[in-house]
Protein backbone atom coordinates (compact mmCIF):
# COMPACT_ATOMS: atom_id res chain seq x y z
CA UNK A 1 0.00 0.00 0.00
CA UNK A 2 1.14 3.55 -0.86
CA UNK A 3 2.60 5.73 2.14
CA UNK A 4 3.19 9.66 1.65
CA UNK A 5 6.67 10.97 3.16
CA UNK A 6 6.77 14.31 3.75
CA UNK A 7 9.60 16.92 5.10
CA UNK A 8 8.48 19.27 7.12
CA UNK A 9 8.80 23.02 7.25
CA UNK A 10 8.57 24.42 4.04
CA UNK A 11 6.42 27.78 3.70
CA UNK A 12 4.26 26.87 0.62
CA UNK A 13 4.47 29.29 -2.19
CA UNK A 14 3.68 29.39 -5.68
CA UNK A 15 0.84 28.65 -7.70
CA UNK A 16 -1.49 25.88 -8.38
CA UNK A 17 -4.55 25.00 -9.97
CA UNK A 18 -7.70 23.40 -8.31
CA UNK A 19 -9.66 20.29 -9.80
CA UNK A 20 -13.29 19.68 -10.82
CA UNK A 21 -15.62 18.88 -7.51
CA UNK A 22 -15.60 15.14 -6.77
CA UNK A 23 -19.26 15.81 -4.85
CA UNK A 24 -20.29 17.02 -8.04
CA UNK A 25 -19.44 14.62 -10.05
CA UNK A 26 -20.63 11.76 -8.69
CA UNK A 27 -24.16 12.55 -8.85
CA UNK A 28 -23.59 13.89 -12.26
CA UNK A 29 -22.08 11.09 -13.56
CA UNK A 30 -25.45 8.98 -12.28
CA UNK A 31 -27.55 11.62 -14.37
CA UNK A 32 -26.62 10.03 -17.55
CA UNK A 33 -28.79 7.33 -16.39
CA UNK A 34 -31.36 9.60 -17.14
CA UNK A 35 -31.48 9.65 -20.76
CA UNK A 36 -30.70 7.50 -23.79
CA UNK A 37 -28.56 10.25 -25.35
CA UNK A 38 -24.74 11.27 -24.68
CA UNK A 39 -23.78 13.11 -22.06
CA UNK A 40 -20.18 15.13 -22.07
CA UNK A 41 -18.88 15.86 -18.76
CA UNK A 42 -15.74 18.34 -18.74
CA UNK A 43 -13.46 19.31 -16.31
CA UNK A 44 -13.78 15.82 -14.48
CA UNK A 45 -10.91 14.57 -11.58
CA UNK A 46 -9.08 11.94 -12.13
CA UNK A 47 -9.87 10.06 -9.32
CA UNK A 48 -10.18 6.62 -7.16
CA UNK A 49 -13.62 7.23 -7.07
CA UNK A 50 -14.83 8.99 -9.93
CA UNK A 51 -13.21 5.56 -11.47
CA UNK A 52 -15.67 3.47 -9.02
CA UNK A 53 -18.48 5.05 -9.70
CA UNK A 54 -17.63 4.69 -14.25
CA UNK A 55 -17.15 1.36 -13.60
CA UNK A 56 -20.17 0.58 -11.56
CA UNK A 57 -22.44 2.43 -14.65
CA UNK A 58 -20.18 1.15 -17.15
CA UNK A 59 -21.12 -2.44 -16.05
CA UNK A 60 -24.98 -1.24 -16.12
CA UNK A 61 -24.15 -0.92 -20.15
CA UNK A 62 -23.81 2.80 -20.21
CA UNK A 63 -20.90 3.35 -22.80
CA UNK A 64 -17.64 5.74 -21.38
CA UNK A 65 -15.41 7.41 -24.05
CA UNK A 66 -12.64 9.53 -22.90
CA UNK A 67 -11.74 12.50 -24.77
CA UNK A 68 -8.50 13.46 -23.26
CA UNK A 69 -7.92 13.69 -19.08
CA UNK A 70 -10.41 15.89 -17.76
CA UNK A 71 -13.26 15.27 -20.33
CA UNK A 72 -15.64 12.08 -21.42
CA UNK A 73 -18.84 11.32 -23.16
CA UNK A 74 -21.41 8.82 -21.06
CA UNK A 75 -24.16 7.16 -23.40
CA UNK A 76 -26.74 5.02 -20.95
CA UNK A 77 -28.72 4.09 -24.45
CA UNK A 78 -27.68 0.46 -24.04
CA UNK A 79 -28.73 0.50 -20.24
CA UNK A 80 -29.65 -3.23 -19.66
CA UNK A 81 -29.16 -3.92 -15.82
CA UNK A 82 -29.81 -1.66 -13.22
CA UNK A 83 -27.75 -3.62 -10.09
CA UNK A 84 -25.49 -1.66 -8.32
CA UNK A 85 -23.53 -5.00 -6.63
CA UNK A 86 -22.40 -4.96 -3.21
CA UNK A 87 -18.49 -5.16 -4.16
CA UNK A 88 -18.53 -1.89 -5.76
CA UNK A 89 -21.12 -0.50 -3.55
CA UNK A 90 -19.00 -1.27 -0.44
CA UNK A 91 -15.85 0.52 -1.52
CA UNK A 92 -18.04 3.80 -2.14
CA UNK A 93 -21.08 4.59 -0.34
CA UNK A 94 -22.09 7.84 -3.00
CA UNK A 95 -23.12 4.70 -5.15
CA UNK A 96 -26.73 4.93 -3.83
CA UNK A 97 -26.65 7.61 -6.51
CA UNK A 98 -28.07 5.31 -9.15
CA UNK A 99 -30.97 4.52 -7.14
CA UNK A 100 -32.92 7.39 -8.22
CA UNK A 101 -32.18 7.65 -11.45
CA UNK A 102 -32.27 4.18 -12.28
CA UNK A 103 -35.57 4.03 -11.05
CA UNK A 104 -36.76 6.76 -12.61
CA UNK A 105 -35.37 5.44 -16.05
CA UNK A 106 -36.01 1.63 -15.54
CA UNK A 107 -38.80 1.34 -13.38
CA UNK A 108 -36.83 -0.99 -11.16
CA UNK A 109 -33.18 -1.14 -9.36
CA UNK A 110 -31.26 -3.43 -7.13
CA UNK A 111 -28.76 -1.22 -5.52
CA UNK A 112 -26.57 -2.75 -2.34
CA UNK A 113 -27.46 -1.25 0.66
CA UNK A 114 -24.08 1.22 1.88
CA UNK A 115 -22.50 -0.39 5.07
CA UNK A 116 -21.22 2.09 7.55
CA UNK A 117 -18.01 4.16 6.98
CA UNK A 118 -15.46 5.39 9.07
CA UNK A 119 -17.35 9.09 10.23
CA UNK A 120 -20.39 7.26 10.89
CA UNK A 121 -23.39 4.76 10.74
CA UNK A 122 -24.74 7.17 7.68
CA UNK A 123 -27.97 5.46 7.05
CA UNK A 124 -30.25 5.97 3.56
CA UNK A 125 -33.69 5.96 5.02
CA UNK A 126 -34.61 9.26 4.10
CA UNK A 127 -33.67 8.42 0.43
CA UNK A 128 -35.77 5.32 0.71
CA UNK A 129 -38.39 7.49 2.18
CA UNK A 130 -38.53 10.35 -0.12
CA UNK A 131 -38.94 7.55 -3.41
CA UNK A 132 -41.66 6.05 -1.51
CA UNK A 133 -43.49 9.25 -1.65
CA UNK A 134 -43.26 9.00 -4.97
CA UNK A 135 -45.10 5.91 -5.29
CA UNK A 136 -41.63 3.21 -5.52
CA UNK A 137 -42.33 -0.17 -3.98
CA UNK A 138 -38.97 -0.33 -2.21
CA UNK A 139 -37.78 -3.22 0.10
CA UNK A 140 -34.45 -4.60 1.82
CA UNK A 141 -33.76 -8.08 0.89
CA UNK A 142 -30.28 -10.33 1.44
CA UNK A 143 -28.56 -6.72 2.05
CA UNK A 144 -30.42 -5.28 -1.30
CA UNK A 145 -32.77 -2.31 -1.64
CA UNK A 146 -35.28 -3.85 -4.08
CA UNK A 147 -37.10 -0.92 -5.65
CA UNK A 148 -39.71 -1.09 -7.77
CA UNK A 149 -42.29 1.31 -9.73
CA UNK A 150 -44.22 1.94 -13.44
CA UNK A 151 -43.95 5.49 -13.08
CA UNK A 152 -42.78 7.94 -10.31
CA UNK A 153 -45.36 10.43 -9.61
CA UNK A 154 -44.80 13.88 -7.61
CA UNK A 155 -45.34 14.12 -4.34
CA UNK A 156 -43.66 16.75 -1.34
CA UNK A 157 -40.84 15.36 0.48
CA UNK A 158 -39.58 16.38 4.13
CA UNK A 159 -36.59 15.11 4.92
CA UNK A 160 -36.12 14.89 8.54
CA UNK A 161 -32.63 16.30 8.32
CA UNK A 162 -30.84 17.58 5.63
CA UNK A 163 -29.35 15.43 3.87
CA UNK A 164 -26.86 16.14 0.47
CA UNK A 165 -27.44 12.79 -1.73
CA UNK A 166 -30.57 12.19 -0.19
CA UNK A 167 -31.54 15.46 -2.11
CA UNK A 168 -29.70 14.61 -5.17
CA UNK A 169 -31.35 10.85 -5.63
CA UNK A 170 -34.86 12.30 -5.31
CA UNK A 171 -33.97 15.37 -7.20
CA UNK A 172 -32.78 13.42 -9.85
CA UNK A 173 -35.45 10.67 -9.70
CA UNK A 174 -38.17 13.86 -9.69
CA UNK A 175 -37.25 14.80 -13.02
CA UNK A 176 -38.82 11.56 -15.29
CA UNK A 177 -41.48 11.95 -12.01
CA UNK A 178 -45.92 12.59 -13.58
CA UNK A 179 -46.12 15.92 -11.95
CA UNK A 180 -44.60 18.02 -9.22
CA UNK A 181 -42.36 17.43 -6.66
CA UNK A 182 -41.42 19.31 -3.69
CA UNK A 183 -38.09 18.60 -1.36
CA UNK A 184 -38.70 21.04 1.32
CA UNK A 185 -35.41 21.21 3.99
CA UNK A 186 -33.18 20.28 0.91
CA UNK A 187 -29.49 20.80 0.60
CA UNK A 188 -28.04 23.72 -0.32
CA UNK A 189 -24.94 22.52 -0.94
CA UNK A 190 -23.07 23.94 -4.41
CA UNK A 191 -22.97 20.67 -5.43
CA UNK A 192 -26.60 20.08 -5.51
CA UNK A 193 -26.72 23.66 -7.79
CA UNK A 194 -24.08 21.85 -10.16
CA UNK A 195 -26.73 18.72 -10.32
CA UNK A 196 -29.39 20.69 -11.27
CA UNK A 197 -27.60 22.96 -13.68
CA UNK A 198 -26.37 19.60 -15.41
CA UNK A 199 -30.06 18.20 -14.69
CA UNK A 200 -31.82 21.64 -16.71
CA UNK A 201 -29.55 21.77 -19.36
CA UNK A 202 -30.81 17.67 -20.60
CA UNK A 203 -34.48 19.67 -20.45
CA UNK A 204 -35.02 19.02 -16.54
CA UNK A 205 -37.59 21.77 -15.13
CA UNK A 206 -35.76 22.73 -11.99
CA UNK A 207 -36.26 25.69 -9.51
CA UNK A 208 -34.99 26.24 -6.04
CA UNK A 209 -31.76 24.48 -5.87
CA UNK A 210 -29.73 26.55 -3.46
CA UNK A 211 -32.51 27.08 -1.55
CA UNK A 212 -33.99 24.57 1.32
CA UNK A 213 -37.48 24.36 -1.19
CA UNK A 214 -36.10 22.95 -4.30
CA UNK A 215 -39.47 22.36 -6.97
CA UNK A 216 -39.63 19.80 -10.20
CA UNK A 217 -42.25 19.71 -12.61
CA UNK A 218 -41.37 16.17 -14.12
CA UNK A 219 -41.25 15.48 -18.25
CA UNK A 220 -41.64 12.49 -20.44
CA UNK A 221 -38.02 12.29 -20.95
CA UNK A 222 -34.41 14.12 -21.09
CA UNK A 223 -31.91 14.34 -23.81
CA UNK A 224 -28.15 14.22 -24.25
CA UNK A 225 -26.00 17.69 -23.04
CA UNK A 226 -22.57 19.04 -22.20
CA UNK A 227 -21.65 20.19 -18.64
CA UNK A 228 -18.49 21.47 -16.88
CA UNK A 229 -18.77 19.92 -13.63
CA UNK A 230 -17.75 22.86 -11.27
CA UNK A 231 -14.44 23.65 -9.27
CA UNK A 232 -13.55 21.71 -5.95
CA UNK A 233 -14.55 23.84 -3.26
CA UNK A 234 -13.05 21.13 -0.12
CA UNK A 235 -9.80 20.78 -2.28
CA UNK A 236 -9.33 24.14 -2.72
CA UNK A 237 -10.14 24.88 1.15
CA UNK A 238 -7.58 22.22 1.55
CA UNK A 239 -4.88 24.00 0.10
CA UNK A 240 -5.60 27.00 1.58
CA UNK A 241 -5.20 25.40 5.30
CA UNK A 242 -1.95 23.94 3.99
CA UNK A 243 -0.70 27.21 2.84
CA UNK A 244 -1.89 28.71 6.08
CA UNK A 245 -0.49 26.04 8.60
CA UNK A 246 2.75 26.83 6.75
CA UNK A 247 3.25 30.01 6.95
CA UNK A 248 2.91 30.70 3.15
CA UNK A 249 1.94 32.83 0.11
CA UNK A 250 0.20 30.82 -2.94
CA UNK A 251 -2.65 31.49 -5.67
CA UNK A 252 -5.01 29.04 -6.00
CA UNK A 253 -6.53 29.06 -9.64
CA UNK A 254 -9.13 27.19 -11.73
CA UNK A 255 -11.27 27.90 -8.13
CA UNK A 256 -13.34 30.70 -6.88
CA UNK A 257 -14.16 31.87 -3.25
CA UNK A 258 -18.08 31.77 -3.68
CA UNK A 259 -18.78 28.14 -2.00
CA UNK A 260 -16.08 28.92 0.76
CA UNK A 261 -17.64 31.89 2.77
CA UNK A 262 -17.69 30.26 6.25
CA UNK A 263 -13.68 28.49 4.98
CA UNK A 264 -12.67 32.04 4.35
CA UNK A 265 -14.31 34.05 7.22
CA UNK A 266 -12.39 31.63 9.58
CA UNK A 267 -9.11 32.01 7.95
CA UNK A 268 -9.01 35.56 8.12
CA UNK A 269 -10.02 35.23 11.67
CA UNK A 270 -6.85 33.18 11.90
CA UNK A 271 -5.07 36.15 10.93
CA UNK A 272 -4.32 34.89 6.91
CA UNK A 273 -5.03 38.13 3.84
CA UNK A 274 -7.33 36.21 1.62
CA UNK A 275 -8.01 38.18 -2.04
CA UNK A 276 -10.28 36.87 -4.80
CA UNK A 277 -10.48 36.98 -8.25
CA UNK A 278 -13.02 35.47 -11.09
CA UNK A 279 -11.51 31.89 -10.87
CA UNK A 280 -8.24 32.30 -8.24
CA UNK A 281 -7.95 32.75 -4.30
CA UNK A 282 -4.53 34.01 -3.06
CA UNK A 283 -3.75 33.45 0.49
CA UNK A 284 -0.52 35.00 2.94
CA UNK A 285 0.04 33.80 5.76
CA UNK A 286 0.60 35.83 9.41
CA UNK A 287 4.16 34.25 11.19
CA UNK A 288 1.51 32.60 13.34
CA UNK A 289 -1.84 31.88 13.45
CA UNK A 290 -4.27 32.60 15.99
CA UNK A 291 -6.44 29.58 17.11
CA UNK A 292 -10.44 29.63 15.47
CA UNK A 293 -13.40 27.91 17.22
CA UNK A 294 -16.04 26.77 14.99
CA UNK A 295 -18.76 24.53 14.24
CA UNK A 296 -19.61 22.41 11.40
CA UNK A 297 -23.45 22.56 9.91
CA UNK A 298 -25.11 22.27 6.22
CA UNK A 299 -24.09 24.98 3.59
CA UNK A 300 -23.97 27.78 3.79
CA UNK A 301 -22.78 27.05 7.21
CA UNK A 302 -18.87 25.44 8.38
CA UNK A 303 -18.40 22.45 6.24
CA UNK A 304 -18.12 19.16 7.88
CA UNK A 305 -15.74 18.27 5.01
CA UNK A 306 -13.44 21.02 6.50
CA UNK A 307 -13.44 19.85 9.99
CA UNK A 308 -10.17 17.79 9.89
CA UNK A 309 -8.14 20.47 8.29
CA UNK A 310 -9.11 23.07 10.72
CA UNK A 311 -8.23 21.14 13.56
CA UNK A 312 -4.50 20.50 12.19
CA UNK A 313 -3.87 24.14 11.53
CA UNK A 314 -5.15 25.04 15.45
CA UNK A 315 -2.53 22.46 16.77
CA UNK A 316 0.29 24.67 15.71
CA UNK A 317 -1.92 28.09 16.42
CA UNK A 318 -1.88 30.33 19.00
CA UNK A 319 -4.55 29.89 21.71
CA UNK A 320 -7.30 27.49 22.06
CA UNK A 321 -10.13 26.70 19.98
CA UNK A 322 -13.33 24.58 19.96
CA UNK A 323 -14.34 22.39 17.53
CA UNK A 324 -18.23 21.35 17.15
CA UNK A 325 -19.04 18.40 14.61
CA UNK A 326 -22.76 18.51 14.08
CA UNK A 327 -23.15 16.22 11.00
CA UNK A 328 -20.99 12.91 11.54
CA UNK A 329 -21.08 11.16 14.78
CA UNK A 330 -17.43 9.36 14.86
CA UNK A 331 -15.54 12.44 13.19
CA UNK A 332 -12.71 13.14 14.99
CA UNK A 333 -10.77 9.75 14.33
CA UNK A 334 -7.63 12.17 12.79
CA UNK A 335 -7.13 13.80 16.45
CA UNK A 336 -5.39 10.30 17.97
CA UNK A 337 -3.18 10.92 14.87
CA UNK A 338 -2.35 14.14 15.07
CA UNK A 339 -1.73 13.62 18.82
CA UNK A 340 0.95 11.10 17.81
CA UNK A 341 2.84 14.35 16.16
CA UNK A 342 2.98 15.99 19.31
CA UNK A 343 -1.18 18.03 19.37
CA UNK A 344 -2.39 18.98 22.09
CA UNK A 345 -6.27 17.71 21.70
CA UNK A 346 -8.91 16.81 24.03
CA UNK A 347 -12.17 15.38 22.53
CA UNK A 348 -15.43 14.85 24.85
CA UNK A 349 -17.67 13.61 22.47
CA UNK A 350 -19.09 15.71 19.50
CA UNK A 351 -16.75 18.89 20.80
CA UNK A 352 -12.51 18.99 20.26
CA UNK A 353 -10.35 20.73 22.18
CA UNK A 354 -7.32 22.09 20.39
CA UNK A 355 -4.67 24.05 22.44
CA UNK A 356 -2.19 25.36 19.81
CA UNK A 357 1.34 23.86 20.62
CA UNK A 358 4.62 25.87 18.84
CA UNK A 359 5.38 22.62 16.69
CA UNK A 360 4.78 19.46 16.03
CA UNK A 361 7.23 16.35 15.37
CA UNK A 362 7.27 13.94 12.49
CA UNK A 363 5.79 11.07 13.10
CA UNK A 364 4.25 7.98 11.11
CA UNK A 365 0.54 8.16 11.22
CA UNK A 366 -2.11 6.42 9.48
CA UNK A 367 -5.06 8.12 7.55
CA UNK A 368 -8.39 6.44 8.74
CA UNK A 369 -10.64 8.55 5.44
CA UNK A 370 -10.72 11.20 3.13
CA UNK A 371 -10.46 14.30 5.28
CA UNK A 372 -8.83 12.98 8.23
CA UNK A 373 -6.05 12.12 5.49
CA UNK A 374 -6.01 15.78 4.48
CA UNK A 375 -4.92 16.86 8.01
CA UNK A 376 -2.56 14.45 9.03
CA UNK A 377 -0.95 16.18 5.46
CA UNK A 378 -1.04 19.95 6.53
CA UNK A 379 0.09 18.57 9.55
CA UNK A 380 2.67 16.62 8.13
CA UNK A 381 3.79 19.98 5.78
CA UNK A 382 4.38 21.68 9.52
CA UNK A 383 5.78 19.33 11.27
CA UNK A 384 9.58 19.13 12.16
CA UNK A 385 11.71 16.38 10.68
CA UNK A 386 9.61 13.34 8.52
CA UNK A 387 6.12 12.32 8.73
CA UNK A 388 5.09 9.17 7.30
CA UNK A 389 1.62 8.52 6.00
CA UNK A 390 0.22 5.65 5.74
CA UNK A 391 -3.20 4.22 3.82
CA UNK A 392 -3.12 6.62 1.66
CA UNK A 393 -5.90 5.22 -0.50
CA UNK A 394 -8.25 7.61 1.51
CA UNK A 395 -6.68 10.32 0.04
CA UNK A 396 -6.35 9.48 -3.56
CA UNK A 397 -10.15 9.09 -3.07
CA UNK A 398 -10.85 12.31 -2.56
CA UNK A 399 -7.13 14.73 -4.15
CA UNK A 400 -5.87 14.62 -7.59
CA UNK A 401 -1.92 14.36 -7.65
CA UNK A 402 -1.55 15.79 -4.50
CA UNK A 403 2.17 14.96 -4.07
CA UNK A 404 2.62 16.53 -7.50
CA UNK A 405 0.32 19.36 -6.24
CA UNK A 406 1.97 19.98 -3.18
CA UNK A 407 5.82 19.86 -4.94
CA UNK A 408 4.82 22.71 -7.23
CA UNK A 409 4.22 25.02 -4.12
CA UNK A 410 7.96 24.15 -2.89
CA UNK A 411 6.84 20.96 -0.43
CA UNK A 412 9.01 17.58 -0.12
CA UNK A 413 6.54 15.10 -0.45
CA UNK A 414 6.85 11.85 -2.10
CA UNK A 415 4.80 8.84 -2.69
CA UNK A 416 6.55 5.75 -0.83
CA UNK A 417 5.01 2.65 -3.08
C1 LIG B 1 -22.27 14.16 1.39
O1 LIG B 1 -22.45 12.89 2.01
C2 LIG B 1 -20.80 14.21 0.96
N1 LIG B 1 -20.54 13.12 0.03
C3 LIG B 1 -19.91 14.08 2.18
O2 LIG B 1 -18.55 14.25 1.77
C4 LIG B 1 -20.23 15.19 3.15
O3 LIG B 1 -19.49 15.01 4.32
C5 LIG B 1 -21.73 15.17 3.50
O4 LIG B 1 -22.53 15.23 2.31
C6 LIG B 1 -22.14 16.35 4.38
O5 LIG B 1 -21.80 17.56 3.79
C7 LIG B 1 -20.90 13.27 -1.27
O6 LIG B 1 -21.46 14.25 -1.71
C8 LIG B 1 -20.58 12.13 -2.19
P1 LIG B 1 -25.66 13.55 4.23
P2 LIG B 1 -23.93 12.35 2.34
O7 LIG B 1 -26.68 12.63 3.69
O8 LIG B 1 -24.88 12.87 1.35
C9 LIG B 1 -27.69 11.59 8.11
C10 LIG B 1 -16.26 13.75 1.59
O9 LIG B 1 -15.38 13.86 2.46
N2 LIG B 1 -28.59 10.89 7.17
O10 LIG B 1 -25.81 14.99 3.94
O11 LIG B 1 -23.82 10.90 2.54
C11 LIG B 1 -26.23 11.15 7.97
O12 LIG B 1 -25.95 9.99 8.69
C12 LIG B 1 -17.62 13.16 1.96
O13 LIG B 1 -16.10 14.10 0.41
C13 LIG B 1 -29.54 10.02 7.68
O14 LIG B 1 -29.64 9.81 8.89
O15 LIG B 1 -24.20 13.05 3.75
C14 LIG B 1 -25.48 12.38 8.48
O16 LIG B 1 -25.39 12.33 9.86
C15 LIG B 1 -17.64 12.54 3.31
N3 LIG B 1 -30.36 9.39 6.79
C16 LIG B 1 -26.36 13.53 8.01
O17 LIG B 1 -27.66 12.97 7.78
C17 LIG B 1 -30.28 9.59 5.43
O18 LIG B 1 -31.05 8.99 4.66
C18 LIG B 1 -25.90 14.25 6.75
O19 LIG B 1 -25.54 13.29 5.80
C19 LIG B 1 -29.31 10.49 4.95
C20 LIG B 1 -28.47 11.13 5.83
Amino acid sequence: MDKLLIQGGVPLSGDVAMSGAKNAALPILCACLLTNEPLRLKNLTQLNDIATMLRLIGQMGVTVTMEGNDSLILDAGGLNKPLAPYDMVKTMRASILVLGPLLARCGEARVSLPGGCAIGARPVDQHIKGLQAMGADIHVEQGYIQARATRLKGARIFTDMVTVTGTENLMMAATLAEGETIIENAAREPEVVDLANCLIAMGARISGAGGDRIVIQGVERLHGATHSIMPDRIETGTYLCAAAATGGEVRLTHTACDYLDAVIDKLREAGCEITCGPHEIWLKAPARLKAVSLRTEPYPAFPTDMQAQFMAINCVAEGTAIIRETIFENRFMHAVELIRLGANIRIDGSNAVVTGVPHLDGATVMATDLRASASLVIAGLVAQGETLIERIYHLDRGYERIEEKLSRLGASVRRVK
